[in-house]
């Protein structure tokens, strides 16, 4: 009897031992190629706990860390991912993470929220999947533009030297992306991919934001393919194909106090199709004062576009503004620059800027934009500005 349990006991505690052994090995293997594997985190179906404690301890690890979520399809909860972390970190998203359908799961704006990382790359074949279309269906932002209860698929906060690439986001609630407070932050072969009639599912959002660049993405969504807000400086987008959506945007601008000022837009080599607007600036009549300046689009083709280049300081979606007092916000140093393909309306070129603050020094060369229905050829209206053109000019009229 004394002998058999002592033998159990022997043999249980060899058990122990050997888990012991094994769990020590194991981190010691994750520690030792920096590679922190979802699925060792004992990540079932929903990888929500798995993904958190990965991160944590890639997050701890004094040399370059990995999180690997492997090909496959999980659920994720709302989580963030939060640094500051040890040394440089990535994660290597191969799978398909989908997020719980019914908005109410994910109160507070966000499904995953990356925040305070330096040196941080987010890579992968994988995608984040909002299965967005209930939450379209149920919303109200259509009508009152109050959308701000539903949550984003991705949220990057003041994260710094980082790269996003190959990923793709499809399906948001809201925004695909947006992008606050962070510093040279580029997105390469980023894919955002949502019907045309989702509301309000804007590609990426940036805001308050240096040195980000968007460079080699294809953005199809139901809003604006990238909107810049207030505070943006130094973006760079180039060879990015665009639509459906409401195309490239900067603003909507002087709606809030406040507003910090919009410098250094670089868009360029990019390709437009089938959008309500190609490359825009708006502001809000008759509230606050702002800055937009040095703002460049070159090289740009648009296919059937409805609005192809467009400024507009009398921006008013919904009739949700007054048109008493024009828009303060002061816009200046622009230019279009080889602007080539077709309009889908007879306006190819709009610049309405405010008369309370003309815009300043806005340049139009070689815009060749054709338009083949009724009421063509293709002209262009302004107001409130003198453009510079030169080169080309297909819409006659400014
Ligand atoms: C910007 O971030 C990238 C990616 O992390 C890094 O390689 C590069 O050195 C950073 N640039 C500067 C100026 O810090
Ligand atoms: C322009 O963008 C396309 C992608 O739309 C890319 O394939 C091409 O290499 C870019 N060209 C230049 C000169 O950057």
């Amino acid at each position: 009897m004394a002998n058999k349990k002592m033998g159990l006991e022997v043999v249980s505690s060899a058990i122990i031992s050997f888990s012991v052994f094994l769990l020590l090995a194991s981190t010691t293997q994750a520690q030792s190629n920096g590679v922190f594997d979802v699925t060792t985190y004992g990540a079932g179906k929903d990888i929500t706990e798995a993904l958190t404690n990965a991160w944590k301890s890639a997050c701890a690890s004094t040399k370059a860390s990995k999180v690997l979520i492997p090909s496959g399809t999980y659920w994720l909860r709302r989580v963030t991912l939060a640094g500051p972390c040890k040394a440089a970190i990535k994660l290597q998203v191969d799978g398909i993470l989908q997020a719980p359908v019914d908005p109410d799961k994910l109160s507070g704006g966000h499904w995953v929220n990356f925040r305070y990382i330096d040196q941080f790359t987010l890579s992968g074949r994988g995608t984040f999947d909002g299965q967005g279309k209930v939450a379209w269906s149920k919303s109200t932002c259509q009508k009152y533009k109050d959308c701000d209860s539903l949550p984003m698929n991705i949220r990057f906060d003041f994260i710094t030297n980082a790269l996003v690439r190959d990923i793709t986001s499809r399906d948001s609630k809201n925004f695909h992306v947006n992008v606050l407070g962070c510093k040279n932050l580029t997105f390469q072969h980023f894919t955002v991919r949502a019907p045309g009639e989702s509301v309000n599912t804007d590609g990426i959002h940036i805001g308050r934001s240096t040195g980000i660049y968007i460079i080699d993405s294809k953005i199809g969504t139901g809003d604006d393919c990238i909107s810049v807000g207030d505070g943006t400086e130094e973006l760079h987008i180039t060879g990015v194909t665009c639509g459906p959506g409401h195309g490239i945007s900067v603003g909507s601008l002087g709606k809030y106090p406040n507003e910090k000022p919009v410098s250094g837009i670089f868009v360029k080599n990019c390709t437009i199709s089938d959008t309500t607007n190609g490359v825009r600036i708006k502001s809000w009549p008759n509230l606050y004062g702002g800055v937009a300046s040095n703002m460049h689009f070159e090289d740009i083709v648009m296919n059937n576009v409805q609005n192809p280049v467009i400024i507009d300081q009398v921006y008013c979606p919904w009739n949700q503004c007054s048109l008493k007092a024009p828009s303060k916000v002061k816009i200046s140093d622009v230019s279009f620059k080889s602007i080539r393909g077709t309009s889908a309306t007879p306006v190819a070129v709009r610049i309405a800027c405010s008369s309370g603050f003309p815009c300043q020094n806005v340049k139009l060369a070689n815009i060749n934009l054709a338009y083949r229905g009724p009421g063509g050829p293709a002209k262009s209206q302004c107001s409130n500005v003198k453009p510079i053109i030169s080169g080309i000019m297909s819409a006659s009229g400014c």
